[in-house]
């Protein structure tokens, strides 16, 4: 019988470098959707998809994650006596006290292969988990998560989730070698590439950050050499995966908004403005006032 996956890696000791000066000083997933912090809507993907152990790997400057999602008597305290209880309910069920928070230092940026490996610890060989890069934030109707554990109950088999990209994007991306015609389709992967030149990609489907990967990875992941950039690839270990138990790919239903690019945050921010339950009139309103300047 497998395992259910019920361990999530949360990979955030990346520099930020994108983002500075911003991040001088805070991690790049603090920075905020209006008025939640990148980091929360990934962590609130895995809840809701049935994760009990959220395993970040943080490193230096990454203090104020561990922070957001510990408790703070203080501002508790504070809010009820302003009778800001809902608020304060509120901040406490961030994360329920059924899930656990366990937090790995990565002490180099040696890539992502190596920030998942250093959960190694406290994942066994027969154990599924998931993986999710807050960078990409996801916008679904049932959590992109939760679709692929759904499907992965199923099939007991490694899946990744991925959408098409331009062609003159493949390089910033992992690229599978898979059918999957549409939308909620998945399937197996016949090789992927980390990077790729365009004319070496396989096809245009990128895989975006939402993994569930076999527990056997973690082996592969310790003798995983440096690839693309230098780096060590946890996509390098998963074509390993492809040649053994095997993977599958998934084209997920929802809408990935790439958080990473300072354009992807401002379609973000823009898109979640827009859909707002309070602002999103407003916001409406003041787009087209902005626009309307602009002629
Ligand atoms: C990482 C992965 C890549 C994946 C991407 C999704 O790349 O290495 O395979 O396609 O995330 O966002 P990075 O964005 O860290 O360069």
């Amino acid at each position: 019988m497998k395992r259910p996956v019920r361990k999530a890696i949360l990979p955030v000791a990346g520099l930020g470098t994108r983002f500075l000066p911003a991040t001088k000083a805070q991690p790049k997933e603090m920075l905020t959707i209006i008025d939640k912090p990148t980091i929360q809507f990934a962590v609130e993907e895995a809840i809701e998809a049935g994760i009990t152990h959220l395993i970040f790997i943080i490193g230096r400057t990454k203090r104020s994650i561990a922070d957001h999602f510990d408790s703070n008597p203080e501002l508790d305290m504070l809010l009820r006596s302003k009778d800001k209880d809902a608020l304060a309910d509120q901040l406490n069920s961030i994360v329920p006290k059924d899930v656990a928070c366990i937090y790995f230092r990565q002490a180099e940026a040696l890539g992502l292969g190596h920030a998942v490996a250093c959960a190694a610890p406290v994942i066994d060989e027969d154990e599924p988990f998931a993986v999710l890069l807050a960078d990409d934030l996801m916008r679904a109707d049932v959590p992109v998560l939760k679709q692929m554990i759904d499907i992965y109950d199923n099939t007991g088999r490694s899946l990744v989730a991925v959408e098409p990209v331009d062609q003159d994007k493949v390089e910033s991306y992992g690229i599978v070698d898979a059918d999957l015609p549409e939308v909620g389709s998945w399937g197996r992967l016949r090789g992927v590439i980390e990077k790729p030149k365009p004319a070496d990609a396989p096809s245009n489907q990128a895989i975006v950050g939402r993994y569930i990967l076999d527990g056997s990875i973690m082996r592969l992941l310790k003798d995983q050499k440096p690839g693309a950039g230098g780096e060590i690839q946890l996509t390098d270990a998963i074509s390993k995966l492809v040649a053994g138990p095997g993977v599958d790919a998934y084209r997920f239903h929802g809408r990935r908004y790439d958080c990473g690019s300072k354009l992807g945050f401002i379609e973000c921010t823009m898109a979640s403005a827009l859909e707002h339950p309070e602002y999103g009139q407003p916001t409406r309103a003041l787009m087209q006032s902005l626009l309307a300047r602009e002629m």
